[in-house]
């Protein structure tokens, strides 16, 4: 689950797990003589915001460690999206403020949709906080951190209608040199009722197309093979030149960015049922590089729910979707995210959950319990009224059922074979390689002469064993 895992720069590391990955490769800007600490949490917007934030104190001098011990500055990027995700960071903080009674110079910063969620009560609560930042105010740090420096609390918790970072060159932390994350838009116009992004991440906004085409271009030429736009609801991006001669909509963006190199893989997430269009399905098939992989997250199964939920769709309208992403892009794969236990859901509404992962053949699913958010339209005006231990049991369920459509998913694919890029090592063994298949399927294979990460290769699979694919390289 997404807010379970969380980044010190450079290191990935999986909370349940205890793993640490690699780092392949890393941007290290001189003449810095500062240096801070951040760690990430949440979903793939905030791993990317702390790039911009990295790139900010950049400019100021101040230079990433993955040594807590060394840093002046901390910074946690925080998630609000369930209370378990800010349990978690409550968690963090206990631990830097070790480091604090160590050295009170040191200043600590609470960053992202947490900030901007409790805003003052952060540094009320949570006494040796030093700083927050909402995540339309990363430009102000350096007179946050000035302040800070001087001994004051301070705060910026502005949302912003016209922010989108779009002139600030990310410094790409946690990078192996091959996949990076570009933000095409920020914050969500839409009012799922149980969601807590637009109150922490305001207003809808895109960001101008030639800053994107720019970045990823600029990606390219330094040797990264694989971009993955951003936002919330990607298929409602839209942007006008400022003297209106020119609009742009996702497909087109979609496009723009799949032109810029074939070598180019290109991947995005989030998109809304209500709003992927069959001309987004088009580009996706005209283009080899634009990846056949969709993240459509349904959330419930049953139109009841979906409607207390205000996704404005129903389950007819959904299957329709998948329906045309099937008929268009017959080789795509499909993910989702699901929420067990919402207001008021029946047996019969789990039920039809269950059903639509088996009828949309899932290849895989984040899915969580509701976690009723204060403030949110669901908090307001329904009643939390699934016990924690039905919401538990359902999630099991749909947990299961998943891994075992996800199992299913992938014999499917013994014997077939598909282009990978090699993304590194395999999590196993050092003389075996990783790279996703255009599915967004993790391969591993043995190494061969002549490709290192970053190439593409053919690979056919031979086995799929506990949810890994196995398989080989095919030469010409
Ligand atoms: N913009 C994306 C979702 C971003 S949040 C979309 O609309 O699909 C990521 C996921 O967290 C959501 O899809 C939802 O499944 C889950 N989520 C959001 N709020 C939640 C809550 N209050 N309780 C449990 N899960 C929640
Ligand atoms: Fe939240 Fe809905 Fe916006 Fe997704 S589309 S971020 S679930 S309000
Ligand atoms: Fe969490 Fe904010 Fe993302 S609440 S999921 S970090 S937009």
């Amino acid at each position: 689950m997404l807010d379970d895992n969380l980044t010190i720069f450079g290191i990935k590391k999986d909370i349940n797990e205890g793993k640490q990955g690699e780092v392949l490769f890393y941007e290290h800007p001189e003449n810095q003589s500062k240096k801070f600490y951040i760690e990430s949490y949440g979903c793939a917007m905030n791993f990317s915001d702390s790039e911009i934030v990295a790139s900010i104190l950049g400019d100021i001098g101040y230079a990433p460690t993955k040594d807590m011990e060394s840093a002046d500055v901390i910074l946690v990027n925080t998630c609000s999206i369930r209370e378990k995700a800010e349990e978690n960071i409550r968690q963090r903080l206990t631990v830097f403020n070790i480091q604090k009674r160590k050295r009170p110079d040191l200043l600590i910063g609470v960053l992202g949709c947490m900030a901007e969620r409790l805003k003052a009560k952060l540094l009320e609560q949570e006494k040796l906080v030093d700083i927050v930042v909402g995540p339309d105010a990363y430009r102000d740090l350096p007179n946050l951190l000035a302040k800070a420096e001087d001994g004051d609390k301070s705060i910026n918790v502005l949302l912003s209608r016209e922010e989108t970072y779009a002139d600030i060159s990310p410094l790409r932390l946690d990078s192996n040199g091959i996949l990076a994350y570009i933000s095409i838009m920020r914050g969500c116009d839409n009012m799922c009722s149980f969601c807590v992004v637009p109150m922490t991440r305001g207003r809808e906004r895109s960001r101008d197309t030639y800053s994107i085409l720019a970045e990823a271009q600029d990606l390219f030429d330094r040797g990264f093979r694989e971009v993955t736009l951003l936002g919330q609801n990607v298929d409602s991006y839209k942007w006008s030149s400022p003297d209106q001669s020119e609009h742009v909509n996702f497909a087109e963006l979609l496009e723009r960015v799949g032109l810029i190199n074939p070598d180019l893989r290109v991947r995005f997430s989030t998109s809304h049922p209500k709003d992927i269009t069959d001309d987004v399905l088009f580009v996706i098939k005209k283009y080899e590089n634009i990846c056949n992989y969709i993240h459509l997250p349904i959330q419930s199964g049953n139109s009841r729910i979906l409607k207390l939920m205000n996704r404005t769709y129903d389950r007819e309208w959904y299957m329709d979707r998948v329906k045309a992403i099937r008929r268009i892009i017959p080789d795509c794969a499909i993910s989702s995210d699901i929420i067990s236990g919402f207001c008021s859901e029946t047996e019969e509404d789990h039920q039809d959950t269950l059903s639509i992962i088996e009828w949309a053949n899932f290849s895989m699913s984040y899915m969580y319990s509701y976690s009723e958010r204060p403030g949110t339209p669901a908090a307001k005006k329904l009643k939390d009224d699934v016990p924690e231990e039905e919401k538990k049991r359902r999630l099991i369920e749909i947990v299961a059922k998943q891994r075992y459509i996800g199992m299913l998913h992938n014999l499917a694919d013994v014997g077939k074979s598909f282009k990978v890029l090699i993304e590194g090592d395999s999590k196993k063994s050092k003389l075996e390689f990783r790279g996703r298949n255009s599915q967004n399927k993790m391969i591993n294979f043995p190494k061969s002469d002549g490709f290192k990460p970053g190439n593409y290769a053919i690979v056919q699979v031979t086995s799929s064993t506990g949810g890994t694919l196995k398989g080989h390289i095919i030469k010409d």
